[in-house]
């Protein structure tokens, strides 16, 4: 008796002393109902878009989060590439009903999923009302599945592209210094903001040569934007140019894994920091009201 009062009382002393926060430190903490939908996109082409997206997944998911990438890329396989991994089977087999979004999960390195997307894109835009409710409704078991979902999008500002950008929850926008990534970048920005001025953007530098140089860009693409079009970008971090990055391209490995100690892995950490403490209601969203957007974005 008097060892079970003794045990009973030490819990309740440890209870007492257990560290309670009282703020949320991250996203971690927050209740979760659905995903939160994240497509990278960019102005010009080449910027490093995948690797960007591939990279800030493998942090996420060493962060402990569970991520899954689409690849909307439907052009090129750019993920399957730098996993070094070729996905059996595309989003085209789950809109055919050939298979379920369960199994179509290719399984990557560090827990990460991804789904390569095919050309389901255009076969999307066609479907009719109940195939469409069918592909939402497995679809959406991803919400279960995934804290994350990081789409990387193909070059240029094409129809799908704009598609993928206006239906995502956030942009995740990135540029490089060069003058055309840049005013590509800003061309882009007039795009979204034309149709929606509350899209949240947060903007990415990448392959800058030093801090000050991508740290201006930030501030100036930023202010560039509120004052010619009233948006307001979330300088989100920047990645400098780094031989790590074509290295393990070549290697077929994320950067984040093959050199962990890099600066370009650094960079990306301080990335995936700023995502995670950016507080979003779980309530709304996620994949089955992204879907929703994006099949009425297609068809307009
Ligand atoms: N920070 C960096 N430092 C050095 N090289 C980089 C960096 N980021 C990207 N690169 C190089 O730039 C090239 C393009 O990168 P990536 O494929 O990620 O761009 P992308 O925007 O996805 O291209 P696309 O528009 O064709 O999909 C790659 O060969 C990569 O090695
Ligand atoms: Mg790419």
């Amino acid at each position: 008796m008097k060892d079970q009062a003794d045990k009973l009382r030490q819990i309740i002393a440890n209870l007492k002393n257990r560290h309670v926060p009282n703020q949320v430190d991250s996203e971690k903490d927050i209740p979760r109902r659905s995903s939160r939908v994240i497509t990278v996109t960019s102005g010009k082409g080449g910027v490093g878009k995948t690797n960007v997206a591939v990279n800030l997944a493998v942090s996420l998911s060493e962060y402990g989060f569970k991520v899954i990438i689409l690849d909307a890329d439907f052009g090129l396989a750019n993920i399957d590439v730098i996993f070094g991994i070729v996905p059996q089977f595309t989003l085209v087999d789950v809109i055919n009903n050939r298979k379920n979004i369960l199994e179509i999960l290719t399984e990557g390195p560090r827990n990460l999923k991804f789904i390569s997307g095919g050309s389901g894109v255009e076969q999307l835009a066609k479907l009719d009302k109940s195939q469409l409710d069918k592909f939402v409704e497995n679809i959406s078991l991803l919400d279960k599945l995934a804290d994350y979902i990081i789409i990387d999008t193909g070059a240029g500002v094409s129809e799908n592209v704009i598609s993928f950008v206006m239906a995502a929850d956030e942009v995740l926008l990135v540029t490089t210094p060069e003058p055309t990534s840049i005013t590509d970048a800003y061309a882009l920005i007039k795009m979204v903001s034309n149709r929606n001025k509350t899209k949240p953007i947060k903007l990415i530098v990448n392959r800058a040569e030093t801090q000050t140089e991508a740290e201006n860009i930030l501030k100036k693409l930023s202010l560039v934007a509120e004052k010619f079009l009233s948006v307001k970008l979330s300088p989100l971090g920047y990645v400098l140019n780094d031989e790590v990055v074509p290295k393990s391209v070549r290697m077929q490995q994320p950067f984040a894994i093959a050199y962990p100690k890099s600066n370009a892995a650094k960079h990306i950490r301080d990335i995936c920091k700023r995502m995670v403490q950016i507080r979003v209601d779980r309530n709304h969203g996620g994949v089955k009201s992204f879907v929703n957007r994006l099949v009425s974005f297609l068809n307009n």
